[in-house]
């Protein structure tokens, strides 16, 4: 083709046009950063040098710590903890900046001990393509489509446990671990999970024994423990892929569908994230089935109102079918003041009271600085105790849950692409258990009630020793 003047001139010009967008476009980003780096930090204090504020946070119920920051500096101030510096917010708006909208500016971040012991290929590091084919891995098992099929065998699980702490002085919370524990196999490894199950105990319960401790890898130490039990879980883990693939039967549970050849993952990725699940599934359920017990067991109304909802459905399928049958996913869409008992569990005990992000590069929030590389912590647990967003926040009252809390006033699980994709496992699980305790048990606490321990969730002291009869 001819390369005639008039083409050169229009190229020529085309040229300079896209250099001069191309320059701007630079001075702006320049003038935009300069401009975010003269804004102002916060408010708040960051305490001594590398120690910060880690002692006033580490020395008293951590919620005063919180609520005292917010009282004097608004919802969002600084701090510095576990030698990091800090911002942490607690208005929705803020959570939703954070969490949501500008989502991709914070990302995950968890101490390096705690990443080296679930596994650095675990979905909770991650974002971008790897997290998101992860998500859909997960949350293709743990949609009701997919738990609908396990309500039985939840339903056994449930039974047996109940049956095993009959007549006894039971720790409720050592208790329901165990019960969530088997619950997060099941939905792993299906039906399968019976063949497994001591095994991964085992080694299960000594590698959390080292997700607190300090990261000195030397015979003999903690995490020295741990870490070698988490090298025997992932060869354990190894081992049943193997015969999986043997078997080359289809299963529809988290391994079938870590498995599934649309989405290979490797092997060290399927265990990573196994360890993960466990490890987000246990101790949140647990805790959470511990606060329950304990508000119904305060509060005889809501109690009562629970039971008489729970002897409904029971009665409702003995009609239909002569005797008693096994719960179904329907009958648990027929449970509201139970479903309202376990929000207003999951908004008072705001067990996971805070999450943690880090900025990846400077961002200006309301005329505010957070830097580059500081850690950003969301505080549920202010949000979910504040007077103007529920009345009387310290106050147990499922009924307030009649009408739908406001948007990001509510996030037990969390809000965004990191959400909980377990959460419709934890409440159908909570439901089916709190089904036999009603109707079939009574129980009553035993020992001081008032304290709360934290591990790291908050939990009622001594776990909340219980004494557990059949009703006769
Ligand atoms: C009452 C019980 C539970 C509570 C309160 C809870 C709460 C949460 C919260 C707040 C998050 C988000 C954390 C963040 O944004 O940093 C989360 C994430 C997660 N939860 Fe749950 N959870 C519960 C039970 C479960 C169960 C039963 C499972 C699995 C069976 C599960 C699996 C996960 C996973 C895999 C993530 C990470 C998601 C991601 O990073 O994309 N959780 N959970």
């Amino acid at each position: 083709m001819e390369f005639t003047m008039p083409c050169f001139l229009v190229s020529l010009f085309c040229f300079f046009g896209a250099f001069l967008v191309f320059f701007f476009s630079q001075c702006l980003f320049r003038l935009i950063k300069s401009t975010t780096r003269k804004l102002p930090l916060p408010p708040g204090t960051l305490g001594l040098p590398y120690f910060g504020e880690t002692f006033q946070l580490y020395s008293q119920n951590p919620s005063v710590f919180f609520a005292s920051k917010q009282k004097r500096y608004g919802t969002i101030f600084k701090t510095h903890i576990l030698g990091c510096p800090c911002v942490m917010i607690s208005s929705p708006e803020a959570a939703k900046f954070v969490l949501v909208t500008k989502a991709n500016l914070f990302k995950p971040t968890f101490p390096a001990s705690k990443e080296r012991m679930l596994g650095r290929q675990a979905i909770f590091f991650h974002q971008g393509d790897y997290h998101n084919k992860l998500r859909k891995l997960v949350l293709r098992a743990f949609m009701p489509e997919a738990i609908k099929n396990i309500v039985s065998n939840v339903e056994t699980l449930a039974v047996d446990s109940l049956h095993s702490w009959d007549g006894q002085l039971i720790n409720t919370f050592q208790e329901m671990k165990t019960y969530a524990f088997n619950v997060a196999l099941l939905s792993i490894f299906g039906k399968d999970e019976t063949l497994y199950r001591e095994e991964l105990k085992r080694c299960y319960y000594v590698l959390e024994k080292g997700y607190n401790s300090m990261p000195i890898n030397l015979p003999g130490t903690l995490f020295n423990k741990s870490m070698k039990a988490r090298k025997e879980l992932a060869q354990i883990l190894v081992k049943i892929l193997s015969t999986r693939r043997q078997n080359k039967e289809v299963h529809t549970d988290l391994l079938g569908s870590f498995m599934s050849e649309d989405e290979s993952l490797t092997d060290e990725q399927i265990a990573d994230n196994i360890i993960g699940v466990i490890f987000a599934a246990r101790d949140t359920t647990a805790s959470l089935l511990t606060w329950i017990v304990k508000y119904l067991g305060e509060n005889p109304t809501f109690l009562e109102a629970v039971t008489q909802e729970q002897e409904a459905v029971m009665k409702c399928k003995e009609n239909n079918g002569g005797e008693e049958k096994t719960l179904t996913w329907a009958d648990t869409k027929k449970m509201p003041i139970t479903s309202r008992v376990i929000q207003e569990t999951l908004r008072v005990a705001s067990i996971l009271s805070f999450t943690f992000r880090e900025a990846v590069e400077d961002v200006e929030y309301q005329g505010y600085l957070i830097p580059k590389g500081w850690k950003v912590l969301p505080l549920f647990r202010n949000i979910h105790h504040s007077p103007e967003i529920f009345p009387e926040p310290d106050k147990f009252d499922p009924r307030r849950f009649e009408v739908a809390p406001k948007p990001n006033t509510f996030m037990p699980f969390g809000s965004g692409s990191h959400s909980c994709p377990g959460n419709e496992l934890a409440k159908l699980e909570i439901l089916v258990i709190l089904h036999h305790l009603t109707t079939k048990y009574r129980w009553s606490m035993v020992g001081p009630q008032t304290g709360i321990q934290y591990g790291p969730f908050a939990l009622p002291q001594n776990g909340l020793p219980i004494r557990l009869y059949a009703k006769k």
